[in-house]
Formats: C-alpha cells, sequence, structure tokens
C-alpha cells in the first residue's frame, strides 16, 4: 500500500491506496474553506497553520496501514509553497521512521489521474485542466509524456469566479457560489466581452473580463441596486461568458485535432454548465468524455495515491534529503 499527502492549497487529505488492485483503502479530506472564506480567498499562512494541525489529526487514522506500506507519496509541486512544505515534512518523517522510500508528485498530474481513480488509465487523452491556479489544455500520451498545448495568459478559470464572488461579497470558493446564483439569473442580462475572440491561438484569458464585471458590479453599487436578483444577472451573465470562451477555443482545437479521448479535470471542472457544453461538443466529435466523480474534482490525496502507484511501479522515488517544494512548475 501507499500512503499519499496532499497540502498544495486548502485541503489537508490523506489516502491508502493499493499498489496491485489501485483500490483506494481509505481516503480523508479536511477542507479550510470556511476559515479562509472570510477573505475572499486562502490565506498562505493560515493555511499552512491549519495543515499543520488537520495532517496529524487524519494520520492518527491511518496508523493500521503503516505495517503494509510500500512508500510515501506526497504532492511537493506546484502550489503554495509554506503550505506543500507542511504535506512533505510529514512525508520525509513518516518515510525515515517507516523505513520506505519518498514519492514526489505532481499536483497537476494528480488532477489527470483523478479520472482514473481504482481505474486503469485511458490514454491517449487531451485535458482540459481548469482550477484555481491552472487553465490548460493538455495532450496525454502517459504519465510522462505531457505536453501543454493552450493554456491562460492571465487569471484562471476557477480564480476568476473566487474573484468575482469575492467582488459581490458572496464568500470563498466562489465557483459553486457563482454557479448557484447563475441558476436563478438572466445570462443576457449583462453584455460582457468575450475575451480573445479574435485570436486564433489556443489561450485563455480572464483578466479582461473580471475587470467588465467589476464595472458592471460598480455601476449597480452606484445606483444602490445590489440585491440578489442583480446578484443571480451578474453572475449568470459572468459564467455564460467564461464559459463560451473555453467552449470558443475548444471548437477552434477539435476541429484541427478531433480527440479520442477529452477529459475535464480539476475543482472547477464540477461546473454543470461547462460539463454540459463540453459533453455535447464531445458528441459533435465523437471523443469519448472523461470525468472524475465530484467528490475528486477537487484537491484529494486519492489522485496523488493514483499516480503514486505508477510512479512506485516505475521505481520513480525520490531521496529524503532531495526532495524540494517548487510553486510554479509543468510536467
Ligand atoms: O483543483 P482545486 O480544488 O484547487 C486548485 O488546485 O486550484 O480548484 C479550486 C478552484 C476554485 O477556484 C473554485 O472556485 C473552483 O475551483 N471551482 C469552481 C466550481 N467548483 C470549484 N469553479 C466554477 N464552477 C464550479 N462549480
Ligand atoms: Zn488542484
Amino acid at each position: 500500500m501507499i500512503l499519499s499527502i496532499e497540502s498544495s492549497c486548502d485541503d489537508s487529505s490523506i489516502a491508502i491506496t493499493d499498489i496491485k488492485t489501485k483500490k483506494l483503502l481509505y481516503h480523508k479530506k479536511i477542507s479550510q474553506e470556511l476559515q479562509h472564506s472570510v477573505y475572499g480567498g486562502v490565506v498562505p499562512e493560515l493555511a499552512a497553520r491549519l495543515h499543520i494541525e488537520a495532517l496529524p489529526k487524519i494520520l492518527e487514522e491511518c496508523t493500521e496501514y503503516f505495517p503494509k506500506l510500500k512508500a510515501i507519496a506526497v504532492t511537493n509541486a506546484p502550489g503554495l509553497s509554506v503550505t506543500l512544505t507542511e504535506g512533505v515534512t510529514m512525508a520525509k518523517a513518516l518515510a525515515l521512521s517507516l523505513k520506505i522510500p519518498l514519492i514526489g508528485v505532481n499536483h497537476l498530474k494528480g488532477h489527470i489521474y483523478s479520472l482514473f481513480i481504482e481505474k486503469e488509465t485511458l490514454f491517449p487523452c487531451t485535458v482540459l485542466l481548469v482550477s484555481g491556479g491552472h487553465t490548460q489544455l493538455i495532450e496525454v500520451e502517459n504519465l510522462n509524456n505531457m505536453s501543454v498545448v493552450g493554456q491562460t495568459i492571465d487569471d484562471s478559470f476557477g480564480e476568476s469566479f473566487d474573484k468575482v464572488s469575492k467582488m459581490m461579497k458572496l464568500g470563498y470558493p466562489g465557483g459553486p457560489i457563482i454557479e448557484k446564483f447563475a441558476l436563478h439569473g438572466d445570462d443576457n442580462s449583462y453584455e460582457l466581452p468575450i475575451p480573445l475572440r479574435q485570436s486564433p491561438l489556443i489561450q485563455f484569458s480572464y483578466s479582461g473580463l473580471k475587470n467588465a464585471v467589476r464595472l458592471a458590479i460598480l455601476k449597480e453599487e452606484e445606483n444602490n441596486n445590489i440585491n440578489e436578483k442583480t446578484i443571480s444577472n451578474i453572475s449568470a451573465s459572468f459564467q455564460k461568458v467564461a464559459i463560451g470562451h473555453i467552449v470558443m477555443k475548444l471548437k477552434k482545437y477539435f476541429k484541427t485535432n478531433p480527440p479520442t479521448n477529452f477529459a475535464i479535470v480539476g475543482g472547477a471542472s464540477a461546473n454543470k454548465a461547462l460539463r454540459t457544453q463540453i459533453e455535447s461538443l464531445c458528441s459533435e466529435y465523437n471523443a469519448k468524455l472523461l470525468l472524475a466523480p465530484m467528490e475528486f474534482c477537487s484537491d484529494n490525496a486519492a489522485m496523488i495515491g493514483r499516480v503514486a502507484v505508477e510512479q512506485y511501479e516505475s521505481n520513480d522515488f525520490i531521496a529524503i534529503k532531495e526532495i524540494n517544494v517548487q510553486s510554479r512548475v509543468e510536467f
């Protein structure tokens, strides 16, 4: 079995995965959303402090598995360096005391392998990764052969939901909040610019859209017109354009590179409107759409454990004295 640890942002999570069967034997996650909500976003120092409390609490529930562990896996990049350090420190101590090898896992690969928890992999696959830190289109051949073919030039998709939510003082994380308000709003009530509409490149951008939403909110504030109806309308209009932008770029990509398998991963892949639109794009192109179960869309240690099984099988270990955390890294 492998014990895996995830602490790259605001979720403390530990999982135990059976190497042979890939079965998830244990999984727990303690989220810090409530504690960060008052600040409208993740406060790194606070997040690190909360991991120090949560990780040992979860670990205590796993001690019965210790004699059967063959390796310790931990997310070491990318993420917030102060929070990654908490997971990595715990992983090093465990590997050292249990005298078993250490596996450093890339968080982005973890999101991709959230598709294959308790399953075999299915490649090649083109993956749309939409999270708080990333908006990327990735062509995946296998674990060690992934190439980014498009990404955001400024903010990420999930981050733009967080910022719009913060502007309207609705709390964090903004994605589920905005999605809920959008359900009751008129998505044509505000005219917002579709980002990079004229550009032929497969790129994403959210800062211009975010700014346009900010101006719309300011105007309503000046008119003393912020209420449930305007919040719902702003949410719906914003969400329509945020998703429309991604779908427009995906259409461009599908036209020249129709994929056999296509997947959406990352925390924001839980967005139902995004899922629905990509579902119809995939059926138009006869591409098989892969989605992770809702509970594994946001950060979790089960996806890290699933990557670790592959790394274990190819002896991809890292020395305790060599493992480093890296806040920014690709594949
Ligand atoms: O993957 P994740 O848990 O953490 C990162 O690695 O960043 O993703 C969290 C992000 C947040 O920005 C959150 O607002 C966004 O995913 N998110 C959503 C939805 N659920 C979560 N964005 C849009 N719609 C949603 N339903
Ligand atoms: Zn993530």
